[in-house]
């Protein structure tokens, strides 16, 4: 008995330091079991308070009354299935005659503190079904990305790129929405949510191109994965240009190839660099931004006309862009028309916004004003403790927060080292080139023996 108590006093200990220091593991060894028959237990009196319930149908009141037996109960949504998952459970209910999915929305915080859960989100799956996603734990308190979530053959250029807050995982796809934006505040994350989408870029086949006017400080040191890298306005504008004279060349090669005659069945007709052989397709090009105000700030007139040059090049990629498989991806505090003429335009044609922490409305109206008003809110409401946290547009027109894992800088340079041998050499950016794949320069060896000698 006494050898019993102790085993129990031992789990329980455990499981405490746990649930304390390890969420993630509290939660699969104990919680999500724990949670599953609290849920269980109290389903139906949980969906009465929360006024989840529907009254009976007139004829069980009828027959009840014709009986003289008791009135039947109101009925709560029917459970299809309880699943519990990595980071909390899954319910899906069958609703019933009279309810809606926006009941549930609407109920989901009352939902969380009945059911003792971190947090509920609900979403129709299909006419009559509705999915409650719990989280057992703060799932974006310390991002681990499961194991399961990497790019599959199916969508070459689908990359998982950070954790929503429901526990699901954010995937970046490139074929589906070419361009992106990512705003916010200084030391918000966007750079680290840069860097974790160039570690998913890396091993596959993808040339990358960078455009880092920080004098190239947090694109430079992944130089050996990149094809081409400019660090300031003039470089970038030279290095636009090639590639808008690739996409041209991409074209003329997909024209080349497209066979159109009336033998060819319509869906050999080649019309984006996706439908060609795998043999002549071109490598797709993304083209990372980083501080892109830089890009269109100018002082004198001169930097005027480069600016001018550097949008429409940017402009043309982002409407051309896509079927020669260049994508965008652009990251700044803000992006509005205080940045001069053709910003606009350029920002209606990035489809994926994601916003991190910013400091006022008109940023957050930047990303989200024109598609999701009430993400607007919740990117204001980011707290600065929570670096990384950010809310995503996703393709179905809403949205959700979630947060990117902490890729360090050493270990992007570590991945992007380690897949150097995949950067493919375009012949049109071979002029930037970073220069870094060779040991940078003379001078370090040079200042070491100059110390060495005095
Ligand atoms: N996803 C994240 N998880 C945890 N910490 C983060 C995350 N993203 C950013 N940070 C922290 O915030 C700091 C600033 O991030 P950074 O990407 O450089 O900001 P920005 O580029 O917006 O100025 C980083 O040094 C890091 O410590
Ligand atoms: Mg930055």
């Amino acid at each position: 008995m006494a050898e019993l108590v102790i085993v129990l006093v031992v789990v329980a200990a455990a499981a405490g330091l746990l649930r304390w220091r390890r969420p993630a593991w509290y939660w699969v060894c104990f919680g999500a079991a724990f949670a599953s028959v609290r849920v269980l237990v109290r389903y139906t009196s949980v969906m009465e308070a929360c006024g989840l319930t529907v009254p009976p149908p007139r004829w069980r009141l009828t027959l009840a009354r014709m009986a003289n037996r008791p009135f039947p109960e109101a009925r709560s949504p029917r459970i299809l299935c309880l699943r519990p998952t990595r980071t909390g459970l899954v319910l899906r209910l069958k609703l019933r005659p009279g309810q809606d999915a926006f009941d549930f929305s609407a109920a989901t915080d009352r939902l969380r503190h009945s059911f003792g859960m971190y947090a509920v989100s609900s979403r129709e799956v299909r006419s009559t079904i509705v999915e409650l996603r719990m989280t057992g734990y703060d799932v974006l308190d310390r991002v681990r990305m499961p194991a399961e979530a990497s790019a599959d053959s199916a969508s070459p250029l689908r990359i998982p790129v950070a954790l929503r807050e429901d526990g699901a995982v954010h995937y970046r796809d490139y074929r589906s929405v070419p361009h992106g934006l990512t705003l916010g505040a200084t030391e918000s994350g966007k750079s680290v949510y840069q860097r974790t989408l160039v570690c998913g870029l890396a091993p596959l086949d993808v040339a990358l191109v960078g455009i880092d006017c920080k004098q190239g400080v947090e694109l430079f040191p992944l130089a050996r994965r990149f094809s081409a890298l400019a660090d300031d306005p003039d470089t970038a504008l030279e290095l636009l240009e090639a590639l808008v004279s690739h996409m041209e060349d991409v074209y003329l090669l997909i024209r080349a190839e497209q066979r159109t005659s009336v033998a060819v069945p319509d869906a050999e007709i080649a019309a984006d660099i996706w439908d060609l052989p795998a043999g002549l397709r071109p490598t797709p090009v993304v083209v990372l931004v980083d501080e892109v105000a830089e890009l269109a700030l100018f002082a004198t007139k001169d930097e005027e006309k480069r600016r001018d040059r550097i949008i429409t090049a940017l402009v043309r990629l982002a409407q051309l862009g896509r079927a020669a498989g260049i994508y965008l991806e652009i990251c700044g505090q803000r992006f509005g028309s205080e940045l001069g003429k053709g910003i606009t335009m350029l920002r209606a044609q990035l489809t994926g916004r994601t916003a991190h922490r910013v400091n006022d409305e008109s940023s957050a109206n930047m990303a989200f004003g024109d598609i999701a008003p009430d993400a607007v809110l919740a990117a204001i409401q980011i707290s600065p403790d929570t670096p990384g946290i950010a809310v995503a547009g996703d393709t179905t027109g809403g949205w959700a927060r979630i947060r990117a894992p902490h890729t360090s800088l050493r270990d992007a340079v570590n991945l992007c080292n380690e897949h150097a041998h995949r950067t493919p050499d375009l012949p049109a950016l071979a002029p930037f080139r970073p220069v870094a794949t060779v040991p940078s320069s003379a001078s370090v060896p040079l200042t070491k023996s100059a110390s060495a000698t005095a």
